[in-house]
């Protein structure tokens, strides 16, 4: 009888063990170690037979001696994705789409698909060949390019593959597939590290690119272990709120572009719409302002986004004051409240406290610091901002307003769209071009008090 080869593996980290244990001492995480069965020994001499014919030998060659082809990226029709990734697929590479369950990672790969110019392959694990059809027809009526295959296990996908000889394949998802020559589960650790490594294989080998849609765990990561993410050239995330239309893709690793980038996308009913002009649609369209609202200038990835911070202070009816904070780090509005009570003299300490940042997506840029700031006073003033004033700086622990980076291209959306007046930090202000929006320089956070009131 063939001799079982098992090895044991954290289904949190991936870390591997001889032997069994409670805790792992890679991730510290318990009971998530679990046994799982590697190969049957008289399989490992066929491995990857039928995968990719090569037995070629490489050997060194001198950088100035390899040669490009022309145009090293394939560009899809889809400007956001090709910015993300920066510039376009490039031939060869694996990519990782991860995100939340039915945040939309199969309409994206599905719609890019559809519409890609070249003959596509996606595979499907999850769905049938019929309900990709009823999907495929609402985004896009027509597509020739493009053949859907509803497989798993990987040695059929390759040999469907040597068949049709796609131009770019998309899996969805890689927790599906399976591979022969190891025994375990699909999902489980070794399976996604093997069906991994048959797929880069053959897209190194024949310079097909590969997308893999990766599920993520509880815990916002990409489900199995981080070895995926070491392995593949690319790891972007689909996130958003699920309760909102708006999805960003943002790319956490990319070794052939920045990470940088983002692409902003709308739900809709035929498909996921590119969103070209992010500040647009992230501010409101009320005539009437309201007491409690500011616009923070924001940087996303390369490009600059105007979004509305709203903010509301009210008298606690409990003992203790709530504070929360939607889309913004409630530590840092804390932090920003101690500055407001110390520096500027405002009692907040027996106040609630609510910030949201609308359109559902969560920011990170210190630079919108100022405009929290605003917002809350204007709350708790209840004196309204004027509506063509815009805030772009950082709060510092002793309350002065720190300069923040890219401030040229800030000021310069903010102008595009329309605003007479932004607020910045004075150190900023120092060798900035004549512009025809206002630019207001504060250095204190007393001062910005008496700038807006
Ligand atoms: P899906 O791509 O299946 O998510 P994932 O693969 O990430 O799990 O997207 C599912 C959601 O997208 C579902 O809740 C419905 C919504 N949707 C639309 O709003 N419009 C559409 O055209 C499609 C195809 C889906
Ligand atoms: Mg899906």
């Amino acid at each position: 009888m063939a001799k079982i080869k098992t090895t044991f593996y954290c289904q949190n980290c991936g870390a591997s063990y001889a032997k069994w244990q409670g805790q792992c001492t890679s991730c510290n995480n318990w009971n998530t170690i679990v046994e799982e069965i590697i190969q049957k020994e008289d399989k490992q001499s066929k491995r990857l037979v039928g995968l990719v014919k090569s037995n070629r030998v490489a050997k060194p060659i001198k950088v100035s001696d390899i040669e490009t082809s022309k145009e090293l990226r394939l560009k899809t029709l889809n400007k956001e994705f090709n910015r993300v990734l920066g510039g376009g697929i490039v031939p060869g590479s694996l990519t990782l789409l991860g995100g939340e369950p039915g945040i939309g990672k199969s309409t994206l790969l599905l719609q890019i698909a559809l519409q890609l110019p070249f003959k596509t392959l996606y595979v499907s694990g999850e769905e049938s060949a019929q309900q990709i059809k009823m999907r495929a027809a609402r985004i896009t009526p027509n597509s020739e390019q493009c053949y859907i295959l509803t497989e798993t296990k990987t040695q059929h996908i390759f040999k469907q593959i040597e068949a049709i000889e796609p131009d770019i394949v998309v899996i969805d998802s890689i927790q599906t597939l399976h591979t022969d020559f190891v025994e375990s589960s699909a999902g489980s650790i070794s399976q996604i590290r093997e069906c991994t490594s048959e797929l880069i294989k053959y897209a190194k080998e024949t310079a097909t690119p590969v997308i893999l849609i990766g599920h993520i765990t509880k815990d916002g990561n990409i489900a199995g272990p981080k070895i995926l993410e070491h392995m593949v050239d690319t790891v972007l995330q689909f996130e958003g709120d699920r309760n909102h239309v708006y999805r960003i893709l943002r790319s956490l690793k990319n070794r052939f572009g920045s990470t940088h980038e983002i692409g902003i996308f709308e739900m809709l009913s035929n498909g996921l719409r590119e969103v070209a002009n992010p500040s647009e649609i992230l501010l409101s369209k009320n005539t009437e302002q309201l007491s409690g609202n500011a616009v923070a200038v924001t940087l996303e990835g390369m490009r600059a986004l105007l979004i509305e911070i709203q903010a509301l202070v009210s008298t606690a009816v409990y003992g203790t004051p709530q504070r929360s904070a939607t889309g913004y780090n409630a530590k840092r509005l804390n932090m920003l409240l101690a500055v407001l009570e110390k520096r500027a003299g405002f009692r907040l300490g027996a106040k609630d406290v609510f910030l949201n940042i609308t359109g559902g997506i969560s920011i990170d840029d210190p630079a919108i610091d100022l405009a929290v700031v605003a917002a809350i006073l204007s709350s708790n003033e209840d004196i309204t901002i004027e509506k063509d004033i815009c805030f772009a700086g950082e709060v510092g622990l002793s309350g002065e307003i720190r300069p923040v980076n890219k401030i040229d291209q800030r000021i310069s959306e903010a102008e595009k769209l329309g605003f007479s007046k932004i607020m910045v930090s004075k150190h900023n202000k120092i060798g900035l071009k004549n512009t025809l929006i206002e630019i207001v320089g504060v250095s204190k956070i007393e001062q910005v008090v008496t700038e807006l009131f």
